[in-house]
């Protein structure tokens, strides 16, 4: 079964193929509602109408490397199947967001998986400039991850050094702790 990590891995490379310089992942957790909700939103050339139609089937790309488009379709069914609600917002040039709702205690709720490890690969594989703010709020209350501060008080190295990758995803862990996210 998928992680909710991975989905989040798949839904971000979408954004980063349609060309945005920034993206926000928000998840937030709501134990009096049991939901897990997860939003991704980018500025990037967004969709038509038709092509918004069209993303909800199975199989549709737009990409011409391999013909089969999934991550959409898949995210979709995972979050209906967890008793949760999905939609896309899309506008052209604008920009996209894709929002998920999971049941948090349904048992048919994907696991998190390591979003630590997940958010520290995704933001050190960005071959361009891409801002990545990731907000994380549970009842225990918010983090914010935002790569704009990181680079500033990281004066520019770069994410993909390895002894800053894991101090990143320490730093991540550390701080998903103290607002008690859910860990599987
Ligand atoms: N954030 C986005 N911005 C613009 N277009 C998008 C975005 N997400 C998805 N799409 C469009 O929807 C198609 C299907 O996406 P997806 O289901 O993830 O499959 P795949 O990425 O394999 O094509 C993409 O090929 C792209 O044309
Ligand atoms: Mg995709």
């Amino acid at each position: 079964m998928k992680t909710l990590s991975y989905h989040i891995l798949d839904i971000t490379e979408n954004c980063s193929r349609a060309n945005a310089t920034v993206i926000k992942l928000d998840i937030t957790e709501n134990q009096s509602s049991d939901t897990y909700c997860i939003q991704i939103e980018d500025n990037g050339d967004g969709m038509s109408e038709e092509m918004l139609k069209k993303v909800h089937d199975p199989f549709f790309t737009s990409r011409t490397t391999r013909k089969v488009g999934l991550g959409i379709p898949l995210f979709r069914q995972n979050a209906l199947q967890a008793g949760g609600d999905f939609s896309i917002d899309s506008k052209l040039n604008k920009g996209t967001v894709v929002k998920a709702i999971f049941g948090l205690s349904n048992i048919d709720r994907p696991p998190v998986g390591d979003l630590p490890d997940t958010i520290v690969w995704l933001i050190a594989s960005f071959d361009k400039d891409i801002r990545f703010v990731y907000t994380h709020r549970t009842d225990s209350g918010e983090y914010i991850f935002d790569t704009d501060q990181i680079r500033e008080a990281l004066d520019n190295i770069s994410f993909s050094h390895p002894e800053i990758k894991s101090m990143l995803k320490e730093m991540i862990k550390e701080n998903l702790e103290e607002i008690k996210a859910t860990k599987n």
